[in-house]
């Protein structure tokens, strides 16, 4: 199989140093050698979330996996769950809020706007909520919220905060201490630059202890510390290949330094709008309001887009997605993620798409897509 360039919204394209941690000999998961490795990795994740609590680690599973144990930890019977939702992953949280036995208010914003936080700050007033959650960066519509100003409402209102970090981490700031959340949660495969499979959490020092115990047996983050602890007693098997992987991706992203990583996703972001303006492709997202991670666009109209995209993978090899709930069939959604995020796939995706909309009848300036999109990389800090 010829290798496909994952423009997409996750999985991203990862370093050859990531694939070949994947192929590497087997250990135990009690063996002090990986136990080293997956220290070392809890304290790269530290880094990342700017976090300073013990407690983090990549959960076995996806991001919704990561998501399920924030959830089952802070949400039970009895207690007032506040969701701020302004897209798909919003919802799939609610649905999980649901399913615990909170009692759920899910304040959902229009698709493509961010949270608003006056309209929060009037139902945190109204509810009174134990747990509030956002999405920092909502993968369904290409929009960040603003995490500062929700986590502040979140302490003056007394409540436990959820942050969904799944397309933010690895990619723009993520200030899990300063937030002072109770749980913030990610996925391996987007900024980070490693395969799909692991959930990385941190979960605020103290939280766990005051906890009843949850309903989820594999999600219990007190069982799961007994591993993680000087214990190092035996909850499941780690899997071992990618905790390898996103321990190697993590190593790139120590040598490259954060403040650069975040700069090469703004970089690529905005050379990629640039790219896709040339083409006629435009944002569907207000300036303000843009992920460095995502960009979502207007396909093009009068001609059938999953043909289109169908085209770019097969024929280009270049994968990028199509709209989720109302965008479904009005968005495209290209990634700039990890390995992603440089000027040579963004260029190379731009040109893909400038083809295949030429050979559907399309007048497409192709070089000057390529030029446009270079010049603004470089402008850009
Ligand atoms: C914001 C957000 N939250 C949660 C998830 C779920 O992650 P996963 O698909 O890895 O389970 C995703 C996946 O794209 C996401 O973008």
């Amino acid at each position: 199989m010829s290798e496909v360039l994952l423009m997409g919204p996750g999985p991203s394209p990862v370093s050859h140093r990531v694939r070949s941690a994947m192929a590497r000999p087997l250990l135990g998961h009690l063996d002090p050698r990986f136990l080293a490795e997956l220290d070392g990795l809890q304290a790269d994740l530290r880094m990342v979330f700017e976090s300073s609590a013990a407690l983090t680690f990549p959960i076995s599973g996806t991001g919704s996996a990561a998501m399920e144990t924030a959830v089952v930890t802070l949400c039970r019977p009895g207690r007032r769950v506040l969701v701020l939702s302004c897209g798909v992953f919003g919802e799939r949280i609610a649905a999980m809020v649901r399913r615990s036995g909170a009692e759920l208010t899910l304040e959902s914003f229009p698709f493509g706007t961010p949270v608003d936080p006056d309209i929060a700050r009037r139902r945190m007033q109204e509810v009174a909520p134990h747990v509030v959650a956002v999405v920092q960066a909502e993968t369904s519509t290409g929009v960040r919220s603003d995490v500062d100003a929700i986590a502040a409402l979140a302490k003056e209102f007394g409540a436990d905060l959820i942050v969904d970090a799944v397309t933010s981490l690895g990619g723009m700031p993520v200030h899990a201490d300063t937030w002072d959340a109770a749980i913030v949660y990610s996925g391996s495969q987007k900024c980070l630059g490693a395969p799909p499979g692991l959930g990385p959490i941190t979960v605020r020092d103290g939280l766990v202890q005051n906890q009843d115990e949850t309903r989820s047996w594999y999600f219990d983050l007190g069982l799961i510390s007994q591993y993680l602890g000087s214990e190092r007693l035996y909850h499941h098997t780690a899997p071992i290949s990618m905790i390898f992987a996103l321990a190697e991706a993590m190593r790139d992203l120590r040598e490259e330094g954060l403040a650069a990583r975040f700069a090469r996703h703004r970089k690529a972001s905005a050379a990629l709008r640039a790219g896709l303006d040339v083409l006629g492709l435009h944002s569907r997202v207000a300036t303000a309001d843009l992920l460095p991670s995502l960009t979502v666009v207007a396909p093009p109209k009068g001609l059938d887009e999953t043909d289109l995209r169908r085209e770019l993978l097969l024929a280009e090899g270049v994968e990028i997605a199509g709209g989720l709930g109302p965008w479904r069939g009005t968005a495209w959604r290209i990634g700039t993620m990890g390995e992603g995020a440089r000027l040579q796939p963004v260029l190379r995706t731009v040109a893909s798409i400038g083809r295949v909309l030429a050979h559907h009848g399309r007048a497409v300036a192709i070089p000057q897509a390529g030029s446009q999109a270079a010049k603004t990389w470089a402008e850009t800090d």
